[in-house]
């Protein structure tokens, strides 16, 4: 494919060379300023941080979260057709907690402190963060704004779509299958047109367990564990509700009684009202249930079909797209819109051509190949609770995890980042994942053929990730020590179509590659240029980035500095320094001579 609509934007700054320093390196000419690290004070009330980490569940629940992913920008006045560049809604994700830096010493051996669960819980979900850029330049968080608000592992929110009263959605928090609690292992994001946010769960699986002899397919094929979760959250002591359920056994006579059917309730992208501080968050079940990453819309056609994409991120899963049944209007575009449509997955041939499977119970071509496979779909419902093997079944393609995708904003090509899969073997390359024990990663991307709702594609392979001299055939893009790098995972175009690229490297390509620190790239698609923009601190994954409406401004999200430090033993005292505790963090980039951010 080519990008023959597009025009050359060009990358203006003198690229950052790779480091491996507990700082935020910026080009000549920038500045990257710490902003809303973990455990800023964020609602009324809320109590200021302790660099001990003494801070209680309930003061977690009033601060900002933990491990900042996915985030987005919202003009103050966007829901009135404005733009303003100096004041909106920070909306970010935060996907996990790491128990070591979160709580003082480190996590209590199970059966865990109900207080220390709660801090957890607290610590993962989404912050809505009023900030306002004052005359000199500076961003700040508006006190008490009515606006700022966190979403928790607890939040109530409600079910919609398809799998709505579904039977094996009851529980004993929601005995008619319509409500539920939380959201947790928020990775990427996406927004909607119409002014909302949306939060994807990805590694929920293992925040679970199911000590059954057979654990059921919604729960066998996406990973939740047996003997105990990854926190050991069911054993919080003294017991309650809010931990039981992360133990999906079955322990009574009925599902209204128990827990069996919680991690059916996860899985899912979740809609928030930024905008609206009392609005219940909703599961969208129509978009599937896997381990999503995030999900990118298609920009949105007058009177056509709504079209978003998302990753499962996790080895050999599968890359995603619903289409709305309904069409799109701007006056009228809502949530419902992603109640209804079809989910499809995604087929890359080797000869560079694509399919967009449906996997949908009234397709008799899907209903066959499930029946040939001796697989049992009832509902749709059935199909999405089991969006997996719905893909097995349809023959998807098994990609290297499948993590943000982002679509050029005049082209419609669709750009993916497979950020590694040490797991192919020779025999598994196909030609959309050409490199078995693949640990540097690669960036696929495609054309629908007559429009963004199409059914067939046209794919290549824009960028393999590797050492300096690894060079991509399809683009004839080679690496240099301006730009090598590893791992793929954030992925976003700027309103000037430049596509900037993060990385997530962990283990021995983190520790040992010659591509120091995670970091960010940005590339100019029509050109083939690349350059290294930023190299994050030590043991930091850089994930989430956004602009406002000017360019002006650039928000970073720094996630795990320090990942590997043990309680009391910090591998990061980033951002705070003085041998303290590491917090993510976002960054704000800005210009010296306030100029486009990239430029
Ligand atoms: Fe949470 Fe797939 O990165
Ligand atoms: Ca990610
Ligand atoms: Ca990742
Ligand atoms: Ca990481």
């Amino acid at each position: 494919s080519s990008s023959a609509n597009a025009v050359a934007q060009g990358l203006g700054f003198e690229p950052v060379m790779t480091n491996r320093v507990d700082t935020v390196t910026v080009p000549k000419g920038y500045r990257a300023t710490p902003f809303l690290p973990w455990g800023t004070p964020l609602t009324a009330n809320a109590p200021e941080f302790r660099s001990d980490a003494s801070n209680s569940a309930l003061d977690q629940a009033r601060q900002v979260g933990s491990h900042h992913d996915g985030m987005h920008f919202f003009p103050i006045d966007v829901k009135k057709g404005g733009d303003s560049s100096v004041e909106g809604l920070l909306v970010m994700n935060h996907e996990y907690v790491d128990p070591d830096i979160l709580h003082s010493d480190g996590p209590s051996q199970p059966p865990r402190p109900q207080d220390e669960v709660f801090k957890e819980l607290m610590g993962h979900g989404v912050s809505v963060a009023h900030i306002r850029q004052q005359r000199g330049g500076e961003w700040i968080l508006v006190k008490n704004s009515p606006y700022n608000r966190r979403i928790t592992g607890n939040t109530p929110m409600a079910m919609a779509g398809p799998v709505t009263g579904d039977d094996k959605l009851i529980t004993k928090y929601s005995p008619d299958g319509t409500s539920t609690r939380g959201t947790i292992n928020n990775c990427a994001h996406g927004f909607t047109p119409w002014g909302t946010y949306l939060t994807c769960e990805e590694n929920w699986a293992g925040c679970f367990m199911n000590d059954d002899s057979e654990q059921p397919r919604e729960h066998a094929r996406y990973g939740v564990r047996q003997g105990n979760s990854r926190y050991y959250w069911e054993t919080a002591a003294p017991a309650s509700d809010d931990t039981d359920r992360f133990n999906a056994s079955i322990l009574a006579d009925s599902p209204t009684e128990d827990y069996r059917n919680e991690p059916n309730h996860f899985g899912w992208i979740v809609e928030i009202d930024p905008f609206n501080p009392r609005s219940t968050p909703v599961k969208r079940s129509m978009l599937g249930r896997f381990a999503h990453e995030g999900v990118v819309f298609a920009p949105p056609v007058e009177g056509e079909p709504l079209v978003a994409y998302s990753g499962d991120d996790a080895r050999f899963e599968y890359i995603y797209k619903f289409v709305s049944a309904k069409p799109y209007h701007q006056a009228t575009a809502s949530g419902d819109l992603l109640n209804d449509g079809k989910l499809y997955v995604a087929r890359f041939n080797d000869d560079g051509s694509g399919q967009w499977l449906a996997l949908d119970i009234n397709d008799p071509v899907f209903m066959a190949q499930a029946q040939s496979a001796g697989v049992d779909f009832a509902t749709q419902a059935d199909v999405l609770l089991n969006t997996r093997l719905a893909a097995d079944v349809a023959g998807a393609t098994k990609m290297d995890r499948p993590e943000w995708g982002a679509v050029h904003p005049q082209t419609g090509e669709v750009y993916f980042t497979l950020t590694n899969n040490t797991r192919r073997s020779e025999a598994q390359t196909d030609a959309a994942n050409p490199r078995a024990e693949n640990a540097y990663g690669h960036i696929v991307r495609w054309r629908e053929a007559e429009s963004q709702q199409a059914e067939h594609f046209a794919w290549d392979i824009f960028l393999l990730g590797g050492d300096v001299g690894t060079s991509t055939p399809d683009t004839a893009i080679t690496l240099t020590e301006e730009n090598h790098f590893a791992c793929p995972d954030g992925l976003w175009f700027d309103h000037q179509s430049r596509l900037w690229i993060q990385t997530d490297m962990s283990g021995p390509t983190m520790q040992q590659g010659p591509f120091g620190n995670n970091g960010m790239l940005a590339a100019d698609p029509v050109s083939g240029e690349l350059k290294r923009f930023l190299v994050g601190p030590v043991d930091c994954e850089i994930t989430g980035v956004v602009t406002t409406p000017d360019s002006k401004t650039m928000f970073v999200n720094v996630q795990h500095p320090g990942e590997s430090s043990g309680p009391g033993e910090f591998s990061s005292h980033w951002p705070d320094g003085n041998g303290l505790r590491p917090r993510s963090s976002t960054i704000v980039i800005t210009r010296d001579d306030g100029g486009v951010i990239g430029a």
